[in-house]
């Protein structure tokens, strides 16, 4: 029995609803996803000192994650995507091992590298044991095999399970034509190092075939969600059918940035949900050179052009993209970052080691195993995401469908901020991102989103401020940090800010930890208490 821990409503639902392990969209869309990429999130034995070679396995395991879920679950998030789960092809090519888990050999295997079947039983298990869900990427554009780059490849088809041959497969042609989605979807990705037989996707049997697999691999195995590989590399038809047969909400990876391409997968309910790589670009661009006008400009095209944003998952970092941090190190661009992609509209997804600021660049750099961290709960942006986890969660509980599923209201944007309010009044998150960096000057702004008297908290600063006559507070900016706003009343359910200091301008020499004391008395507010004094 599992349900999403937070809304009461939707737990109490699915406690009638029984048996049903699955989850559904409206259950997703309240979720916060932390996404692992097994191989290299933990190995069963704990160990950390065997160098990992970025191509080749580096034997992290189910058993491993399973042993450091409470590393997870204390950051705030509700839901763990994986790697796929099958068998992949064995060795080493010129692009490397498997240890990824895209290179399909047999939908009917467990993948053995990751662990046994049991294992991956006991996985989904432990994850429902604590209300959270489980996502498991699936791949069915391609199989996968060796390949010497002659082409056209020859391929072994007996081989493979259960598309045991040559006739459920696309005839071999190199994906050239990226804007003509004939060329894209039935030609065959990347031909180097491995052949990606590319899956017929069109063939009425192939469909049925695909769909008895995936109603079999989510009631083995328990899954509550999942991430369709390269869905933009299959036809359209076969999508809709293929959610449908899985009986649980999907992420479809749609990879681009332009907005008709991604949003006609929504309204011609082809998806539920996809990544966000609309507000990707401009998120990235907006912390290197670029402007917050253009997150909020896309946002704006996003919400007219796809019919369900919150059902798309906000992210900043993925295994397929360069790190954040290997483009501009700095902490509080990261941190802004981070506070965006837990509090848009949408489901937020963090890509393991991006709460440890991990920095590698393209694939496979940006896949460092996350053992080198020690699992350093202490790190900022762990610390960070734990709050804005926990703010959000907190706003789900009170707010409900109305937190996770009312549009964000822009109060404010320039070339350097992004203001936004997002759920309805009583569960109101107010935020703030800009871009100026840790060397950012200090100054103050005026935000609304409160009403007069409110008694409000800043939560990553723990201060504390009265709403003016019109319902704003003042915000006092510096060092690049960005702000977060509740009530006191709505913090109080989140165990966070037990201390608080009034807000006030930040003195430039004061230590960080200072920084908020700077202008007022320090108070220490036992915030339960304070909340019926206030109330
Ligand atoms: C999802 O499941 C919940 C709980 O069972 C139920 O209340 C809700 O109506 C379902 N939503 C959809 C869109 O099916
Ligand atoms: C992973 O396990 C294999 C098989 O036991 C072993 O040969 C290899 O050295 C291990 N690699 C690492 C990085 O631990
Ligand atoms: C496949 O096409 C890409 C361009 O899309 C090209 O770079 C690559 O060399 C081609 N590979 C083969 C094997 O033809
Ligand atoms: C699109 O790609 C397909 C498959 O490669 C090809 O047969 C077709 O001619 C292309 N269409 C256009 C308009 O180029
Ligand atoms: C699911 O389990 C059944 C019973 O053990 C087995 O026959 C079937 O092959 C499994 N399917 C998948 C996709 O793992
Ligand atoms: C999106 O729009 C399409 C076409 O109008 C409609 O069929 C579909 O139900 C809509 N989906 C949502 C989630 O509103
Ligand atoms: C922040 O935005 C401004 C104005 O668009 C831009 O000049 C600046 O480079 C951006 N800062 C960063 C760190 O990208
Ligand atoms: C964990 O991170 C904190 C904050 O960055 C740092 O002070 C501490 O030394 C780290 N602990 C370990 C064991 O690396
Ligand atoms: C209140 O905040 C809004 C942004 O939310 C801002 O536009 C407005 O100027 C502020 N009002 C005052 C009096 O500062
Ligand atoms: C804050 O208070 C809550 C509830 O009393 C407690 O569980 C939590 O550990 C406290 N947090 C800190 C950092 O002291």
């Amino acid at each position: 029995m599992r349900a999403g821990s937070l809304n009461v409503a939707a737990a109490a639902a699915i406690a009638f609803a029984g048996l049903s392990s699955a989850a559904n969209i409206t259950e997703w869309k309240s979720q916060s996803i932390y996404q692992v990429m097994i191989d290299r999130f933990a190995r069963t034995d704990g160990s950390t000192t065997a160098t990992c070679e970025p191509y080749l396995f580096c034997n992290g395991s189910w058993t491993g994650l399973i042993n450091n879920l409470d590393y997870i679950q204390n950051m705030g998030f509700t839901a763990v995507q994986i790697s796929p789960v099958v068998k992949n092809m064995e060795g080493e090519t010129a692009v490397g091992e498997a240890y990824h888990g895209y290179w399909t050999q047999d939908d009917y295997a467990i993948n053995e590298h990751f662990g046994t079947a049991d294992d991956l039983k006991n996985l989904a298990a432990e994850l429902h044991k604590r209300n959270m869900l489980l996502m498991v990427d699936v791949v069915v554009n391609n199989f996968a095999q060796a390949f010497n780059n002659i082409v056209p490849p020859k391929v072994d088809y007996s081989v493979f399970n259960p598309f045991n041959d040559e006739k459920y497969f696309h005839p071999y042609c190199n994906v050239t034509e990226w804007d003509n989605a004939t060329n894209y979807q039935d030609c065959w990705l990347y031909p180097y190092g491995v052949a990606l037989a590319d899956v017929d996707t069109n063939s009425p049997t192939v469909v049925t075939m695909m769909q008895t697999w995936i109603k079999e691999l989510v009631s083995n195995y328990s899954i509550d969600g999942l991430r369709i590989d390269a869905a933009k590399h299959v036809n359209d038809a076969f999508l809709p059918q293929f959610v449908e047969a899985s009986g649980v909400f999907a992420f479809g990876e749609v990879l681009t940035g332009v907005v008709t391409d991604m949003c006609r997968y929504q309204t011609l309910n082809l998806l539920p949900g996809m990544p966000n790589y609309l507000e990707y670009y401009p998120l990235n661009s907006a912390f290197n050179g670029g402007s917050m006008t253009d997150i909020a400009n896309m946002r704006n095209e996003a919400a007219t052009g796809c019919n369900d944003t919150f059902a798309l998952g906000t992210f900043v970092e993925n295994h397929d993209m360069p790190r954040f941090a290997s483009v501009n190190p700095d902490m509080a661009l990261a941190k802004n970052a981070m506070t965006y992609v837990i509090l848009n509209d949408g489901i937020p997804t963090v890509y393991q080691g991006q709460e440890q600021h991990f920095s590698g660049n393209g694939t496979p750099f940006n896949r460092e195993p996350l053992w080198t961290s020690g699992y350093n709960t202490s790190a900022p942006l762990y610390v960070y995401a734990a709050t804005l986890n926990k703010l959000r969660n907190n706003a789900i509980k009170l707010g409900g469908s109305s937190y996770v599923e009312t549009p964000s209201d822009q109060l404010f944007v320039d070339v350097n901020h992004l203001c936004l309010k997002k759920g309805p009044y009583g569960s109101q998150v107010v935020y703030c991102i800009n871009n100026k960096s840790s060397n950012g000057p200090s100054y103050t702004m005026s935000i609304g989103g409160f009403q007069p008297g409110d008694n409000v908290v800043e939560a990553l600063g723990c201060t504390t401020s009265t709403a003016d006559a019109t319902g704003n507070v003042t915000m006092y900016m510096g060092a690049g940090e960005p702000k977060v706003y509740v009530t006191a009343k709505m913090i109080a359910g989140t165990g966070l800010c037990n201390t608080t200091t009034v807000a006030g301008p930040i003195k430039k020499s004061a230590a960080a930890s200072l920084q908020g004391m700077a202008g007022g008395v320090l108070m220490a507010v036992v915030i339960g208490l304070a909340t019926l004094f206030l109330a």
